[in-house]
């Protein structure tokens, strides 16, 4: 493992909120895959506890979290090198939380921006400042920090809006170290704009999302991939007319599928007159169907076998829940509490061993 150069442990918690659209690949998943490629250990977890909070039906949260698991594997995680597996599989998590609870102020939750949102939204709207905010929503960072201290993670790959939750992840293990003893690191976070550049339109010309209803999925057969291309906004310029390509949806989005070389011909050719938009649509299709086509077949078959992807995460919920129950334990002697059977104490520590 730490025969890599960065002998580093990274880690990323994904909530299952439905499929993939290809700005979550270029923006978030890509670089998170990259970053796991790099590192010497690096841990992918399905975020069940946290998707729990919004998601109350049970159908829908285990097919959700499957198909987070065939949507990493089918772009490549390796689940030899990144352990993948389900939160809700590791108990010493929860228990974690309980350990951090007695150290974290109250006050911090208050400040958290998920949970100010929800109440400035209700204030808004004339209701109850709580109305709907259930605890789980309320200590969701409490839950995140588990999460990231209980591996020892040095780097958290996040978008814009987690940086709260690393920051208060960083303040919680401050805590606990002060108050007890040095069991936690420090985490850092990384953020994705950082690795992946400029966000991608939608087929409207806004930002692609899902809740705009402009996305491109992931995982389309042909078909609907190339109604989707097709249906890309343009103006009226004939073919043989000069386009900026930096104010073409076509031409961006292409840019992140295509080769350098590719990218700078369709480039010349805007500019220069001649390229049209059929013709652009064409190739953009060609390259998302050489992108996608193949994880798209992988992530169906995981989908239709599903006993293929309980084998992965059951061994990956193994090798995390032995990192997990070496940090639980450390803590737990921390504060005055027996550590857990069969995990030794690292050596030195002077700390009683319980027996298995
Ligand atoms: P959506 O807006 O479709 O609901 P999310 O807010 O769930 O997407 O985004 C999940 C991650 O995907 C974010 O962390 C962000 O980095 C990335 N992402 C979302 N939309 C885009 C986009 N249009 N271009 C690049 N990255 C994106
Ligand atoms: N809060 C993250 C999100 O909404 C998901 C998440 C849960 C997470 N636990 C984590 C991300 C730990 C990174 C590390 O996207």
């Amino acid at each position: 493992m730490s025969a890599l150069p960065n002998a580093k442990t990274v880690l990323t918690g994904v909530k299952p909120t439905g499929a993939p659209h290809i700005g979550n690949y270029i923006g978030a998943i890509r670089p998170a895959l990259r970053l796991a490629a790099e590192h010497g250990r690096s841990y992918l977890f399905i975020a069940d506890y946290h998707a729990l909070n919004a998601v109350h039906d049970p159908k829908i949260l285990r097919e959700d979290s499957y198909q987070v698991a065939a949507c990493w594997l089918a772009l490549g995680l390796n689940p030899e090198k990144t352990v993948l597996y389900r939160q809700s599989d590791i108990p010493e998590i929860p228990e974690l939380v309980t350990l951090l609870c007695a150290v974290t102020p109250k006050g911090l939750m208050d400040r958290s921006h998920a949970y100010k949102a929800a109440v400035d939204k209700n204030k808004a709207e004339g209701r109850d400042a709580d109305a709907d905010v259930n605890m789980g929503l309320y200590t969701y960072p409490l839950l995140m920090a588990a999460d990231i201290l209980i591996a020892q993670t040095d780097i958290v790959p996040v978008g814009k809006d987690q940086v709260q939750h690393i920051e208060f992840t960083r303040d919680m293990a401050g805590y606990f170290n002060n108050t007890f003893k040095n069991v936690f690191k420090l985490p850092n976070y990384q953020l994705e704009s950082g690795v992946a550049g400029a966000l991608l339109p939608g087929v409207d010309g806004r930002k692609m999302s899902k809740s705009y209803g402009n996305h491109i999925p992931v995982f389309i057969d042909s078909a609907a991939r190339r109604k989707l291309v097709m249906k890309i906004v343009t103006d009226s310029k004939r073919p043989e007319e000069a386009k900026n390509p930096d104010e073409n949806i076509i031409f961006q989005l292409y840019s992140h599928f295509a080769t350098p070389e590719e990218t700078m011909a369709m480039r010349e050719a805007f500019t220069k007159g001649g390229m049209g938009y059929g013709d652009a649509k064409q190739k953009l299709y060609d390259v998302l169907e050489r992108e996608f086509e193949g994880p798209t077949k992988i992530y169906n078959d995981y989908m239709a076998n599903k006993k293929k992807l309980d084998d992965i995460l059951d061994a990956g919920a193994a090798r995390a829940r032995k990192i997990a129950r070496e940090t639980l334990s450390k803590a737990r002697e921390a504060v005055g509490l027996n550590g857990l059977p069969g995990v030794h104490a690292a050596a030195g520590e002077g700390q009683l061993q319980r027996k298995a």
